[in-house]
């Protein structure tokens, strides 16, 4: 009942806010029919990026995990002329079906694909002197402690990190829950790797966070938003 509320909610808030878009639609087709898991940000959290990366005047971002480049095409299509945007991908098979979906949407030239498992391509960025204004982690949850330490490497003061899925239904609050919950959404360290986010995320004084709880066809789940500050 809940799920089906939010479910309705989204649609309607997807129906008076977000026209059509063959290029998005042609990109979750496409995913869909390479046998993508269905896990990509909703079409109204998607705009709730873009929107983010233009009040924040992003010309480079940075994403981790691009499955098939939908948050992607949200993100790269709201950067200004000259801006770019780096994705990260571990597999080649769902890389392959991103590039199409990107090039599709005519941002070939923009978005840099880089395959490989993030936490071999960050230091490699890293030590090419890359800087990022934006940077979104979405890519596997139990590396999420790294991936904030690398992207603070890639920042600068002034940089924003927004990670996705930092509450998972609630799951978060349960310090057991990766015992064994049989659901593999929640195995395997993925509760550790965002509790322990929100350890660094209150720990490091260069970042200044919040998070914000999500409900909708995606179900509860939140976004963490962090600014790179000059302190520290
Ligand atoms: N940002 C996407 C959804 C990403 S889903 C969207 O909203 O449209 C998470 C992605 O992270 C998956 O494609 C998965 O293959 C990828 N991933 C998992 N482990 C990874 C790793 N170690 N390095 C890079 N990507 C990884
Ligand atoms: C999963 C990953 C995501 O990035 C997401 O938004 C939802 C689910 C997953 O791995 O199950
Ligand atoms: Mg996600």
């Amino acid at each position: 009942m809940t799920q089906e509320l939010w479910t309705a909610v989204d649609r309607y808030i997807c129906d008076h806010l977000l026209p059509d878009d063959p290029a998005l639609d042609a990109a979750l087709r496409a995913s869909d029919a390479a046998g993508l898991p269905s896990i990509a940000v909703t079409p109204n959290q998607g705009k709730l990026l873009a929107l983010l990366v233009r009040i924040h005047g992003a010309r480079r971002i940075l994403e981790l995990g691009t499955l098939g480049g939908y948050s992607t095409i949200w993100l790269a299509r709201a950067l200004p002329p000259g801006g770019s945007l780096v994705t990260l991908e571990a597999n080649p098979g769902y890389a392959e079906v991103a590039r199409q979906n990107i090039a599709g949407a005519g941002l070939a030239e923009i978005v840099q694909l880089r395959v490989g498992p993030a936490l071999e391509t960050l230091p490699v960025m890293a030590a090419e002197g890359e800087q990022f204004d934006l940077i979104f982690i979405d890519a596997d949850k139990q590396n999420y402690p790294g991936y904030l330490e690398w992207s603070l490497k890639l920042s600068r003061p002034g940089t924003l990190i927004v990670a996705d899925n930092i509450v998972r239904a609630g799951a978060i609050l349960d310090a057991d829950t990766d015992a064994d919950v049989g659901d593999p959404r929640q195995a395997d360290g993925v509760v550790r790797g965002v509790r322990r986010l929100y350890e660094l995320l209150a720990a490091e004084p260069r970042l200044s966070a919040t998070a914000i709880q999500t409900v909708g066809a995606k179900g509860h789940d939140g976004f963490a938003l962090a600014l790179v500050t000059d302190a520290g």
